[in-house]
């Protein structure tokens, strides 16, 4: 190992956050408003940040769970079986009962290789502390890394994770943390709740660092690291361009980008660079070698439709 991060393979990682259904569209360029257009494809997925992540450390040969609400509508069979599919753990997610499952209309355009997303949440509740400390048990030893997407329910992730350090401490159990900063709306809590000095890994997307001002995956990196706890790392994916790193063991490392010889579908991309990254971290990799291996597995994302083809 010459990695920062090592975990027993026995151990699960356990991905937190949502589920829901993507119905991408496959179009030759981006459609003009108010006319009828004609898709080249289409394909109906799971989806959601943690999901998507959950599915690259499966299909990689992780042993994982994820925890989210889900909704008891007429979606929740082929949620199940699509986990059940990619081999996906999902025991202890919390089925809620007249609940709708949210809904993604994804246009994917082979012009620009953009995927712009139509979220649809109607009713679904997020998780809360309470779900987590009911249902997912600590005391088993069962999980070495939990993964928490930044979502809307911000105080409740930041009890969960506190919960989770709380418990660490208190047992003296080796389990790894790490928390996504992908949504713009997910930046004030940060600060305000000081959700920086939490995890051990700080993942910030590349659209949350513009826009607060960051030009350069580099510069991002540098001074997220000033605001995250002793140790802990900072990583920054940074779409064609790859990624940077940096923790206090490695200093500054970054990756190139590796693009298909076709973009087909960059859907969920950045949740396959954390999913990878992931996978290659808990499996003792240094910080260098883990984000090049997140952007080879996100760049082979992209020259797939979907998850299915992948790896
Ligand atoms: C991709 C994704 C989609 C989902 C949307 C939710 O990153 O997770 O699968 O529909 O984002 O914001």
């Amino acid at each position: 190992m010459d990695g920062e991060f090592l975990i027993d393979g026995s151990r699960k990682t356990l991905f937190v956050g949502l589920v829901c259904v993507d119905i991408l569209n496959l179009l030759p360029k981006y459609p003009k408003e108010d006319i009828g257009h004609r898709c080249i494809d289409y394909y109906k997925q799971r989806g959601g940040n943690a999901s998507n992540s959950s599915t690259v450390f499966s299909l990689l040969g992780g042993n994982v769970e994820f925890f989210g609400t889900i909704a008891d509508d007429t979606e929740l069979s082929f949620i199940q079986r699509d986990f059940e599919k990619f081999g996906i753990n999902f025991k202890n997610s919390i089925i809620k009962s007249n609940k709708t499952c949210p809904l993604s209309i994804v246009i994917l355009s082979l012009e620009s290789h953009t995927r712009t997303i139509l979220h649809t949440n109607k009713d679904l509740p997020e998780l809360t502390l309470h779900d987590f400390a009911n249902s997912i048990n600590l005391k088993s030893s069962e999980y070495g890394w939990i993964h928490f997407e930044g979502r809307d329910n911000a105080h409740e992730i930041s009890s969960m994770l506190n919960y989770v350090n709380e418990f660490k401490k208190a047992h003296g159990v080796g389990i790894y943390t790490s928390l996504e900063a992908e949504k713009l709306r997910f930046a004030p809590y940060l600060d305000e709740l000081d959700m920086w000095k939490l995890p051990d890994i700080m993942f910030v997307s590349k659209d949350f660092a513009c826009e607060q001002g960051y030009t350069s995956m580099e510069q991002a990196v540098s001074i997220y690291h000033k605001k995250v706890k002793a140790g802990a790392v900072v990583i920054c994916a940074w779409g064609d361009i790859g990624a940077a790193a940096m923790s206090d063991q490695s200093g500054l490392v970054t990756s190139p980008a590796f693009p298909p010889s076709e973009i087909l579908d960059t859907c969920g991309a950045g949740d396959t660079f954390i999913g990878a990254t992931l996978f290659a971290l808990a499996k003792g990799q240094a910080l260098q070698k883990a984000i090049m291996f997140g952007c080879k597995v996100a760049g082979s994302k992209c020259g797939v439709q979907g998850f299915q083809n992948l790896a």
